[in-house]
């Protein structure tokens, strides 16, 4: 396991699939964690069970999409935690609609919360690593989708293609002191993934479980990822044995995406 010893790590999304791994992960390899979601009831609940792990935590209600609230949710943090030196980025939303159906409301609310409210937390994580002169690591969620489009997430994937392309320019701009680096999950085991096939199955018939069933035989590895597998890939690059890796966006598909 990944040693993150005296780190503080900031958490957005900290309450749902991907982000409360990410949590406990982080706090099992020893790091103290603000954890922050929409959801205060989740939040809480995260920061708990970083507790429970021996670490500090501290519970933010946050909405990425909205960056205005981001600097005050950090300072809060940075008081009750002390500096922070890395962040991951997991708050998310999707809405299923075919391609000519997309509506503008939906396009601006997943690119607001997906794409803008990722930037825009990196980014102000990015000016307190400089300003502390602190060797921050961060990674965002982004998806395989991201690199390969989908026909009724359009809007989710062209947000996710944006974080891709984000990692890479923050990379280049922040480097040499701080790394910045994306996981590209396919088919994870969350609340988000049973959404998504409750509403395809209403389009399709089949049952939620044959969808799910559908899209996890075309997995090569045979099965959807736990949220743990992309939460250890997270705490790995935010660890210092990769150390050398910036810039990247990592697939975390079980071979469903092999570029
Ligand atoms: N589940 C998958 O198969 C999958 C695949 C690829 C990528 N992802 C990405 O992983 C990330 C986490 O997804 P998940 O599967 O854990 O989903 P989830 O729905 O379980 O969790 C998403 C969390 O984000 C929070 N959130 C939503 N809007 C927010 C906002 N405006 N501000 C702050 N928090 C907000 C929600 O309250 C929730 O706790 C997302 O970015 C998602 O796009 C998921």
């Amino acid at each position: 396991m990944v040693g993150l010893d005296g780190r503080n790590a900031f958490v957005t999304g900290a309450g749902g699939g991907i982000g409360r791994a990410v949590v406990r992960a982080l706090a099992a390899a020893g790091a103290n964690v603000a954890a922050a979601d929409l959801s205060e009831a989740a939040a809480e609940d995260s920061a708990a069970e970083a507790r429970e792990l021996g670490v500090a935590a501290s519970a933010h209600v946050l909405d990425v999409s909205r960056p205005d609230g981001i600097a005050e949710a950090l300072d809060d943090a940075a008081e009750r935690l002390g500096e922070l030196s890395l962040g991951a980025t997991c708050a998310g939303v999707i809405e299923v609609a075919a391609a000519l159906e997309l509506s503008e409301r939906q396009w601006d609310r997943t690119l607001g919360v997906n794409l803008k409210g990722t930037f825009f937390v990196l980014q102000e994580l990015a000016r307190r690593f400089r300003a502390g002169r602190t060797d921050g690591r961060l990674v965002a969620v982004a998806s395989v989708a991201g690199r390969s489009g989908r026909t009724d997430v359009v809007d989710y994937a062209v947000s996710k293609a944006g974080v891709i392309s984000v990692v890479r320019s923050l990379a280049l701009a922040l480097a040499p002191g701080v790394r910045v680096n994306a996981v590209c999950p396919g088919v994870v085991d969350t609340p988000m993934t049973e959404a998504i096939h409750s509403h395809r199955s209403a389009e399709t018939g089949l049952t939620v479980q044959e969808s799910m069933n559908e899209i996890t035989g075309r997995i090569p590895l045979g099965a959807m990822a736990t949220p743990e597998q992309v939460a250890s890939v997270i705490a790995f690059l935010l660890s210092d044995e990769a150390g050398h890796v910036t810039g990247q966006s990592i697939n975390v598909c079980g071979g469903l995406e092999r570029d």
